[in-house]
């Protein structure tokens, strides 16, 4: 079953609205209602007085109204005589400050007592729903590690990251040695000594902020699994359990991919517009996002929040244009999502979130956006045997989480975005309209012909052998700026940069641009040459050795150094692409190499998003038009944020 419906919080309403509200919300075309994950105090008002009865009467009338129900661990918001009772469990911000109760999210993953009593009204939960069919998956908490709650700077936290270090490091001396910490005489006596990364002056050790940022998607993990772990011993077998991720997600210490593997499904939580954007992410970024979620566990995902309407707590922004926000639906499914469920059934007149809409408004009528989500479900719920289908990408973009935080700890240029150096090459080909997996590194990548890693600054031996092992049979490799140049410690390696032999260049030097540098290209060979070619935010000079060079520094005392080389490397290709390319440039690379791997690509318009599906004997293209004209594909016009999905034989 395709699960198609709304987050509905009844708790939120008068108890007789909730007929009319169910009537309608079947008449919208859903089967499917996500409750429960911020009412922890309805169902313990005090303590260890566990009271389901509120939502025994809700599921009650959904099931009348033949509704699934997705129901939420209320981990996310604890109750008020909790952080009362025990002022231990609020986590500590950057500044050294309690957070206080009120907001959300503002527990610490390495209280003990928060750990208990979230175990509690866990199996509390779980063993009283135990014969409720109705409940179709599990999510547990909500968005776990978003808005700024990965980190805590609290005792429990200190001494658990110093107990995570001797764990690791065993003997302090390999923990000194490993840091460099002769360096600024920060050599420790006892792991008691090490500090956590709060204010100080200048900057902590790199090395100590990657263990930091490694330490803190632990917790996040360990709290998850203990929830993971419960739901699994007591829920029904037909149960998913879910957990629902939030974009943003790399400007997090938090790794998903290890939660990911521990549930059944993934869940995303997309709003290509939130708070005071002024307009939304771009298509490509949206896409990204879905690419990457999907890329968790490798197969398709659920949406259980899809914006359908203006969102932010105190300042809001861009209104989608009509049909937009549908649209941002269809391109969901078309990259890989499963069900979808919008956020919400109407906005709440109380509260923080009074200005995040939902379908209904506080005029509580009928309106477009009802009559868009309407359109939608009618029409994707026809789509189900395609949309069920795996994706099956030949192109990947590759990131790791501990190269991620070594950016962190240190951006080298004021121009550095990690999410925009990925989305420069994943725009390239994502205008080429192809599948593509975002995927940790970890993960196998013998069905891809192409691979990209963007500002891979760590590579390890074993990287290293995984690469050329690739690029030996013949696979496409592209790097851009800074590949190479550390270890996984997080440490400038002596010597080589690891990936000369591979690329076929030396790296002579580097140039952070900052903000406001753009040097220029040149090129007289290659066929991707074309106007506009120019390096922002960092540039590495490279003297090749065996890579043939396609663009050089256009430069009074540069111009000796290649800026983008091709090595061939047993039967496959590297590419090194030494600082951030010009999107034109990088797209017209991108399609060159694409055409020499012969991956069948759709050309289409500017803004003009296709994706194509398979399904047995049959090819469905998802075209959707991210622009306010008319565009056309093949025979189609499309108009604007307008939707298609077409049916031709397959190809
Ligand atoms: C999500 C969150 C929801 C709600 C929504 C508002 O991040 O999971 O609970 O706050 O944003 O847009
Ligand atoms: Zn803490």
């Amino acid at each position: 079953m395709m699960y198609l419906g709304v987050d509905y919080y009844p708790e939120h309403w008068d108890l007789e609205m909730m007929e009319h509200d169910l009537e309608r919300i079947v008449a919208l075309g859903a089967n499917t209602v996500r409750i429960g994950e911020f009412a922890w105090h309805l169902m313990e008002a005090t303590e260890g007085r566990y009271d389901f009865s509120y939502f025994d009467q809700a599921i009650q009338k959904m099931k009348a109204y033949g509704l699934n129900v997705i129901f939420g661990t209320p981990t996310t918001t604890f109750p008020a005589w909790l952080a009362k009772k025990y002022p231990e469990i609020l986590s500590v911000d950057a500044e050294g400050q309690k957070r206080v109760f009120g907001g959300r999210r503002q527990y610490c993953y390495n209280s003990e007592i928060y750990s208990v009593k979230s175990s509690q009204i866990v199996t509390a939960l779980l063993t009283h729903y135990q014969s409720e069919p109705a409940i179709v998956a599990w999510q547990i908490d909500n968005e776990l590690g978003h808005e700024g709650s990965d980190q805590c700077y609290c005792e429990s936290c200190h001494k658990g990251f110093q107990t995570f270090l001797k764990e690791k490091y065993v003997d302090i001396e390999v923990l000194n040695r490993t840091y460099g910490a002769i360096f600024w005489g920060q050599t420790y006596n006892d792991f008691d000594e090490i500090p956590m990364p709060l204010k100080t002056i200048t900057t902590h050790n790199p090395t100590l902020q990657l263990d930091w940022a490694r330490f803190r998607s632990k917790s996040i993990n360990d709290y998850a699994k203990m929830q993971i772990d419960i739901v699994n011993k007591l829920k029904r077998p037909q149960q998913n359990v879910i957990h629902n991720f939030f974009g943003g997600f790399f400007e997090r210490a938090y790794d998903q991919n290890l939660l990911a593997s521990r549930l059944d499904r993934v869940a995303y939580d997309n709003y290509p517009v939130w708070g005071g954007l002024e307009k939304p992410i771009s298509p490509a970024n949206i896409a990204m996002t879905h690419d990457y979620i999907r890329g968790l566990k490798r197969e398709n995902f659920w949406i259980v929040e899809e914006l359908m309407g203006a969102q932010g707590h105190t300042v809001i922004g861009y209104l989608p244009r009509p049909n937009q926000a549908k649209m941002w639906s269809y391109q969901a499914m078309a990259r890989g999502c499963e069900a979808l469920l919008y956020f919400r059934w109407r906005g709440m007149t109380h509260g923080a979130e009074q200005f995040c809409q939902g379908i209904l408004d506080q005029d509580d009528q009928i309106n477009e956006k009802y009559r868009e989500v309407k359109a939608f479900f009618d029409d994707i719920k026809r789509y189900e045997v395609v949309l069920s289908t795996p994706i099956l990408a030949e192109v990947a973009v590759l990131y790791d989480y501990d190269n991620r935080w070594s950016w962190q700890a240190q951006s080298q240029s004021h121009a550095f975005d990690f999410t925009n150096e990925l989305l420069r090459v994943y725009e390239g080909f994502y205008t080429q309209n192809i599948h593509i997996d975002v995927i940790d590194i970890k993960k196998s990548w013998d069905q891809y012909k192409v691979i990209a890693l963007p500002v891979m600054q760590i590579v390890d031996d074993a990287l290293l052998m995984r690469l050329k092992a690739f690029a030996e049979k013949g696979g496409q490799v592209i790097f851009s700026f800074r590949s190479g140049i550390k270890n996984r410690d997080n440490n400038l390696r002596l010597g080589e940069n690891i990936l000369n032999e591979l690329c076929g260049v030396k790296l002579k030097n580097y140039e952070s641009l900052g903000l406001n540098n753009q040097v220029k290209l040149k090129t007289s060979t290659h066929e991707a040459a074309i106007g506009g070619a120019t390096m922002s935010v960092w540039r590495d000079l490279l003297e090749p050795t065996t890579a043939e060079v396609i663009y050089r520094y256009d430069d009074l005392f540069f111009d000796q150094y290649a800026a983008i080389t091709k090595n061939s490397f047993g039967d496959g290709t590297v590419y090194y692409v030494g600082g951030g390319l010009s999107q034109v440039a990088t797209n017209a690379l991108i399609e060159q190499i694409l055409k020499e791997t012969g991956i069948l690509t759709h050309k289409s318009a500017k803004g003009l998003e296709v994706v194509r599906r398979n399904s047995g004997e049959d090819t469905y293209l998802f075209i959707m038009n991210h622009t306010e004209s008319n565009q056309s594909y093949l025979e189609h016009t499309v108009g604007p944020y307008e939707s298609r999905i077409i049916n031709l034989a397959k190809i």
